[in-house]
């Protein structure tokens, strides 16, 4: 029965509002159940777009405004990433949200240049993480970057829904990255995801606007899917 008792008490001391995520070290506190299954009844997000509708409206537009964003929204993207499913609920996820100007500077130094529309945006996200941090199979499977971009995919579709433009990069160096944001070697660094408003696609070179405006493209289904064949083609 005492057990009982401080169960009860201590839980009403858990963390019930959005998780803080100011300091990089800081000590994880779960976050209660309830925060993060129920944010449409919390009324934290507006769900006024069908699935399908927001995958479609993603953006893959490259023209980002400088606007800056707040920071209303940057907890908003957290905390959708934080939803993510991930092996065994690991979340091996580790971000650093970049808005701070001498810290942009030195992940936009680290891009390529065909990467150079990103430096216009208010907010790179750098994606690492550990394979300590996730499941590892004893077959030699190892799930931490498959949850990262897991997660990853939260950060995308809430930037959407929010009527951002998120584009994520894999054209960067890893070492300038690691040096000048002082990253340990023991992470991965695997995605850098340019987060804003849209820009004015005339702002960009004529190849990147060609680029930004072309529709999008996808393999006609049967290129990956099957259903209920184990034939290969
Ligand atoms: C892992 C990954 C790496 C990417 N790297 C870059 C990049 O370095 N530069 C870029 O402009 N786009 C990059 N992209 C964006 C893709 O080119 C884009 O998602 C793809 O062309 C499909 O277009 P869509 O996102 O508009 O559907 C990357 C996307 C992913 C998922």
């Amino acid at each position: 029965m005492i057990f009982f008792i401080l169960y009860v008490v201590t839980g009403l001391f858990i963390n019930n509002h959005d998780t803080n995520y100011s300091g990089r070290d800081q000590i994880a506190r779960p976050v209660r159940h309830e925060d993060v299954t129920n944010p449409v009844r919390k009324g934290v997000i507006g769900m006024n777009k069908d699935l399908i509708s927001l995958l479609k409206a993603r953006k893959a537009s490259r023209a980002f405004s400088s606007q800056p964003l707040n920071e209303e929204i940057i907890s908003r993207l957290m905390n959708a990433i934080q939803l993510s499913a991930s092996c065994f609920n690991n979340q091996p996820w580790r971000y650093i949200f970049l808005t701070d100007n001498d810290l942009l500077e030195k992940a936009r130094k680290a891009l390529t240049p065909g990467n150079s529309w990103a430096l216009k945006a208010p907010l790179l996200v750098i994606g690492y993480s550990r394979r300590e941090f996730d499941c590892q199979i004893k077959d030699g499977r190892d799930y931490y970057l498959f949850d990262l971009g897991m997660a990853t995919q939260l950060l995308l579709l809430q930037a959407t829904e929010l009527n951002l433009v998120a584009r994520p990069m894999a054209g960067y160096s890893v070492s300038e990255l690691r040096q000048g944001l002082e990253i340990p070697d023991i992470y991965d660094i695997y995605i850098v995801v340019a987060v804003g408003y849209e820009g004015d696609v005339n702002e960009l070179n004529e190849k990147d606007k060609q680029r930004s405006l072309a529709d999008r493209t996808r393999n006609p289904l049967e290129v990956n899917f099957t259903l209920n064949t184990v034939k290969w083609p």
